[in-house]
């Protein structure tokens, strides 16, 4: 899979030769991940990260999630993709992470509007859904920028090592993004 946004900007799966890139960029983020990502702790090596790629790749293969790196000026600065495909209810979850360097800049927007087109457009889904912890501004401002459909929340959703967030979930229906994109 391979899906150019524009000239500076493209995402394609993420491979095993990603590994050190992916592993350097996380530990060079941590603190920023951290606050809103649970396995961080769990990321202290590259192997981590190897292993993670290593089990989205036959994820992947079985058409169960996908997860595909970002390249920005044909850099990796972060990953964003589908956690979770589930093909019974054509419906795609959409998770999302930038390295602390490239945030700021519209970046994370334009590739979640991409993976919305690919859902609607290539997987002929009906719907995308988005999470994001309630104090998680700067994630919740991406599908609201994008016009999703603010559908709840889901309290003590996640535990995020010391304590429980309650999510806002967001969706958008494939009727719904024909007419806003
Ligand atoms: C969530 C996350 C990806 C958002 O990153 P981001 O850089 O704020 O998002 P975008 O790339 O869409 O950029 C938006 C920012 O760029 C600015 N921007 C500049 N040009 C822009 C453009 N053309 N379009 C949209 N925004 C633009 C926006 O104003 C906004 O900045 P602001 O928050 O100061 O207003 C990032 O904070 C992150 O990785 N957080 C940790 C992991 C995480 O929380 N993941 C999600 C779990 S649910």
């Amino acid at each position: 899979m391979e899906i150019i946004v524009d000239h500076t900007l493209s995402l394609r799966a993420v491979t095993v030769e990603d590994t050190e890139r992916v592993f350097a960029i996380t530990d060079a983020s941590r603190s920023t991940l951290r606050e809103w990502l649970p396995w961080l702790d769990m990321t202290t090596e590259v192997q981590h990260t190897r292993a993670y790629i290593e089990s989205n790749i036959a994820g992947y293969k079985e058409r169960k999630c996908l997860s595909a790196v970002i390249l920005f000026h044909g850099k990796i600065v972060g990953i964003a993709g589908f956690n979770n495909i589930n093909h019974a209810n054509e419906t795609v979850y959409i998770g999302y992470w930038l390295s602390k360097g490239a945030q700021g800049h519209g970046i994370m927007t334009k590739v979640v509007h991409a993976l919305c087109q690919y859902a609607f457009e290539e997987l002929q889904f009906n719907k995308v859904e988005i999470r994001a912890a309630v104090g998680n501004t700067k994630s919740r401002a991406i599908p609201e920028r994008l016009g999703f459909v603010k559908e709840g929340t889901i309290r003590s959703a996640e535990w995020l090592y010391d304590h429980f967030v309650d999510h806002v979930v967001y969706g958008m229906l494939a009727n719904e993004w024909t007419k806003t994109s």
